[in-house]
């Protein structure tokens, strides 16, 4: 299990909640597009970036329940990258999350536009729901999840990926994709949470480098798990890279060697934290599971 901690738990359980609140009813019209972002936001996924958000929060010094709408709005833009990712002129895939892909329910012209959605209702979540006090931290907060998103985020990140397929890449070529189209929110969702929670420059700091090498480790361990997993546990479609010849860690460095260097990233994400002492142990816990997750 990734969040291996009561705490890491009990932020998913607020997010999920929250997550129900924020999202438009799916009776309310037009009821077919709000069914559609509900569908793939609600009810699966290990909400690794929303929790990543509440815990930097804390640990910053600040309290959790005023990141909770960032932690949604970073939920939210990560579902319509997966929404997005799943569609036939993309990734092309059939499962997600355990269930059939948006556009295989809602049809493709739907999919698109829920991606879009809630890429939108992620940006009011955040502005609607400004705890009092916080008005600049959630400017600078949203600017960096808008930022990590962009084509020198996400998009550009995945603009890459589509471009590398059937290609043999090098080493620095694949991390630089990986650092944007994986890396950029899960160091947003960190950096979010620190400057909510007022962190100290040397916090931030260190919640923003062990993000960069979390973001990596966690994409190589994606990477290994669309080799080995176990469909059914894994909740997409074992063997997608190599149908779609991606450029993976496991097809330019081999399998053994991809381990070694998520292993090598999550031990650098564990170092960034030593300013941090104590308070960064659950961050730690989350990074070492990362390396033994099986979905
Ligand atoms: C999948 O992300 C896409 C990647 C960036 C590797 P997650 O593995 O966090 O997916 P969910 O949210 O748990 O479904
Ligand atoms: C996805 O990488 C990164 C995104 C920005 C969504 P993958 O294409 O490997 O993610 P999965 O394996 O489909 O979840
Ligand atoms: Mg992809
Ligand atoms: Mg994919
Ligand atoms: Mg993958």
């Amino acid at each position: 299990m990734i969040l291996n901690r009561p705490e890491l738990q009990f932020y998913k359980a607020k997010i999920e909640e929250a997550l129900d609140t924020y999202l438009p009813s799916s009776s309310c019209a037009p009821e077919i597009i709000h069914a559609a972002m509900r569908y793939s936001v609600c009810g699966g996924g290990k909400r690794i970036r929303g929790v990543l958000t509440l815990v930097a929060c804390d640990v910053a010094g600040g309290r959790w329940e005023d990141a909770l709408p960032a932690a949604c709005a970073v939920e939210m833009i990560h579902a319509y990258s997966l929404i997005h990712d799943d569609l036939p002129c993309m990734d092309d895939d059939e499962l997600r999350r355990g269930k059939p892909t948006n556009h295989r329910v809602f049809g493709e012209a739907i999919a698109l536009l829920a991606g879009d959605a809630l890429l939108t209702q992620g940006i009011v979540t955040m502005l609607d729901h400004i705890p009092v006090g916080l008005e600049q931290a959630y400017y600078q907060a949203l600017r960096e999840l808008v930022q990590a998103s962009s084509t020198q985020g996400m998009i550009g990140g995945q603009v890459l990926d589509l471009a590398a397929e059937g290609k043999q890449l090098t080493l620095d070529a694949l991390k630089l994709i990986y650092r944007w189209k994986t890396g950029a929110l899960i160091r947003a969702a960190l950096r979010m949470g620190g400057l909510i929670g007022r962190a100290e420059p040397q916090v931030l700091e260190a919640l923003t480098r062990y993000g960069e090498a979390l973001g990596l480790a966690f994409q190589i361990t994606d990477d290994l798990l669309d080799l080995q997993a176990d469909q059914e546990i894994l909740g997409k479609t074992v063997g997608s890279d190599l149908k779609k010849q991606k450029a993976t860690y496991p097809a330019v460095v081999g399998i053994d060697e991809a381990h070694r260097l998520a292993t090598e990233e999550i031990n650098r994400a564990c170092a960034a934290l030593a300013p941090l002492g104590e308070s960064g142990k659950v961050l730690i816990a989350l990074a070492e599971a990362v390396l033994h997750r099986d979905h």
